[in-house]
């Protein structure tokens, strides 16, 4: 994960995020620290409230007013945390794209996805609206929306959700960002579209070399997509490496287990897929011990004498 001679598009340093609520504070991101370079994929991986989206969204400044946030946050060097919005919204959407699980929430239901295409591109750039309009249908051809021009005068109910994903993709492409953020881009589609949303996200970093961030619940689609890995559990990274690494040598418990509950074509067994045990913990009050140990097939007494880093 070393690269000596480049600067990262992205460097997360000891990032927390807490919220307040009634039974004390969330403790919903505790430590992530990560670069992200040109070129690469890094997946960040973990099942359901480990921190993922509290995470990118800390990064792309959406998180609500409440939220308490520490650490820092490097974009091509300039610190984002502490930028006000209108700051942040010329990053968001130039510098950095993002792709939401729900696609339909990302566009707006009242006009037509041309017209939203085009006000992506003069948020950013300084063209007439003829010229947005021939690079919205130019877009619309590359994430694989067939007739191109005629669809730009659809709206979003329209097109079916995988069609939707596209267009939502086209726009966070629109500006040529430096990054991408997909957060659980493939979870809310079937899974015969998931496979082609995945192929059209490859097609988006290659035509803009953005550094990418997926980021999944799924190992699979790590497999499919990444070129490094972040595993995180109860809002902290338990482990980290190459893709052939993680998956040919995982060494947290957590990872195997994440391993073994995901279906691996590459590898023929009839041997049943073996769940984790248990729930996350709750991020309130932690104790000072590993987080996992209490689902840990191999929990020893160490791993309850304070959270190893
Ligand atoms: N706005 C908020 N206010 C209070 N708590 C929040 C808020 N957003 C997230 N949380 C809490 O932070 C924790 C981490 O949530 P997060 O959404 O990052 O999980 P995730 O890893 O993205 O999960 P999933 O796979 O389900 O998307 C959860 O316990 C969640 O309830
Ligand atoms: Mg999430």
């Amino acid at each position: 994960m070393t690269h000596p001679n480049e600067q990262p598009v992205l460097s997360v340093k000891d990032l927390h995020v807490s919220f307040p609520s009634e039974a004390g504070s969330v403790s919903a991101v505790r430590g992530v620290d990560f670069d992200l370079y040109p070129g690469r994929t890094l997946g960040i991986v973990g099942e359901s409230g480990s921190g993922k989206s509290v995470t990118s969204m800390s990064i792309m400044g959406l998180l609500p007013d409440y939220a308490k946030i520490t650490g820092s946050v490097k974009f091509d060097g300039r610190e984002l945390l502490g930028l006000t919005d209108k700051q942040m919204s010329e990053i968001r959407g130039q510098g950095i794209g993002m792709i939401f699980q729900d696609p339909l929430s990302a566009l707006t239901p009242v006009f037509d996805i041309g017209t939203q295409i085009v006000e992506a591109i003069q948020a950013h750039q300084n063209v007439s609206k003829s010229n947005a309009l021939k690079q919205a249908e130019a877009l619309l051809e590359l994430v694989g929306i067939p007739d191109p021009k005629l669809r730009l005068k659809s709206f979003p109910h329209e097109f079916s959700g995988g069609m939707r994903q596209r267009v939502v993709i086209a726009i966070a492409i629109a500006n040529n960002p430096r990054v991408l953020i997909a957060d659980e881009p493939t979870t809310a589609l079937d899974v015969t579209i998931q496979a082609q949303i995945l192929d059209v996200i490859k097609v988006a970093q290659r035509e803009t070399g953005a550094a990418t961030i997926m980021i999944t619940h799924d190992m699979g689609v790590v497999a499919e997509t990444a070129d490094d890995v972040m595993v995180m559990y109860a809002g902290r990274p338990v482990e980290r490496g190459d893709v052939d690494t993680i998956f040919n040598h995982p060494r947290m418990p957590y990872t195997v287990g994440l391993l073994g509950s995901t279906p691996r074509p590459d590898v023929s067994s009839n041997e049943p897929l073996t769940p984790i045990e248990g729930n996350p913990p709750i991020l309130v009050d932690l104790h000072d011990r590993c987080q996992f140990a209490q689902r840990c097939p191999v929990a020893i007494d160490a791993c309850l004498k304070g959270e190893p880093r």
